[in-house]
C-alpha cells in the first residue's frame, strides 16, 4: 500500500518506516527535519513540509491509501502540535480523498484514564496533563469526523526490540506501570493497516 506517515523522524515513526518498507509498502514521510531520515529506499519518499498546514498535508496525502501518524511533542510538556496537526489533517484528508487513518495517541487520554493504575494516573494528571488535554481534543475530533480512523493507545513506550507478542483491547485493569516497545506499536499499526479490526475504535496496547 501507499502510506503517508506524519512523525517519521520520531522514535516510533522510524520503527514504522523500517517495518513498512520490510512489509513491501510505499512510504511518504512528511517531515520538518529530513536530515534525521538516514535510510534510503526506492519505496521511501521524503517530503519537507509543515504537518499543521492543511494545503501541504493535502498535497502530500494525494494518491495514498492511508495516513499513519506517530506525531508527538518531543521533549516538550506543553506542545499543542497534535491538536494543530489534526485540525489540518481532517480537511486535508477530505481534500485528498483519503479516508483511512491510523493515529498514535496514548493510553490514559480521555475516558481511558479510568482504567489506569494509581501510578499511571499520577503521571497523566501531573507531568502529562497539558499534552493529554491536547490529545483528548484531537482524538475526539478524529472520532467525530467521517474518516475511517483507528486510535492507538499504548501504555508507556520503550525502545526494546520487536516481539510481535502484545495484547490489544478496549478494557484493561492495569497495575503498576506496564510498558510496550515502540517496535511492537509500529507492528500493530501496520497490521491494522493491512487487516483492519479496530476501525472507528480505540485500541489499547500493552504487553
Ligand atoms: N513516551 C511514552 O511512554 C508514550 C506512551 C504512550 C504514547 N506515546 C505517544 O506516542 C507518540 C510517539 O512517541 P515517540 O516517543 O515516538 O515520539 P518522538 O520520538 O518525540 O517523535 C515525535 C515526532 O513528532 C514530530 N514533531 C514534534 N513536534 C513537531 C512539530 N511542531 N512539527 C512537526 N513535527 C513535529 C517530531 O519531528 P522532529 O523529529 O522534527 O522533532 C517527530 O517526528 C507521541 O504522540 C507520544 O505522546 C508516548
Amino acid at each position: 500500500m501507499k502510506l503517508l506517515l506524519l512523525g517519521a523522524t520520531g522514535a516510533t515513526g522510524q520503527q514504522v518506516v523500517g517495518q513498512a518498507l520490510e512489509r513491501g509498502h510505499h512510504v511518504t514521510a512528511l517531515v520538518r527535519t529530513p536530515e534525521k531520515i538516514s535510510q534510503g529506499n526506492e519505496r521511501l519518499t521524503v517530503m519537507v513540509g509543515d504537518v499543521a498546514d492543511e494545503q501541504e498535508v493535502a498535497g502530500a496525502a494525494l494518491g495514498h491509501d492511508a495516513v499513519l501518524s506517530t506525531l508527538g511533542s518531543g521533549k516538550s510538556l506543553t506542545s499543542d502540535i497534535v491538536g494543530r496537526a489534526v485540525d489540518a489533517l481532517i480537511p486535508a484528508m477530505h481534500e485528498a480523498g483519503v479516508r483511512r487513518l491510523i493515529f498514535l495517541s496514548a493510553f490514559g487520554v480521555g475516558g481511558t484514564e479510568r482504567q489506569a493504575s494509581p501510578v499511571q494516573r499520577f503521571f497523566y494528571r501531573t507531568m502529562l496533563r497539558k499534552l493529554y488535554a491536547d490529545k483528548e481534543q484531537a482524538d475526539r475530533k478524529l472520532l467525530a469526523s467521517d474518516l475511517d480512523v483507528t486510535l492507538v493507545y499504548p501504555v508507556a513506550l520503550t525502545n526494546r526490540p520487536l516481539t510481535g507478542t502484545y495484547r490489544v483491547g478496549d478494557r484493561f485493569d492495569f497495575q503498576g506501570m506496564p510498558r510496550i516497545s515502540r517496535a511492537d506499536v509500529a507492528h500493530f499499526m501496520l497490521s491494522e493497516l493491512e487487516h483492519p479490526a479496530w476501525s472507528g475504535r480505540t485500541a489499547i496496547l500493552t504487553t
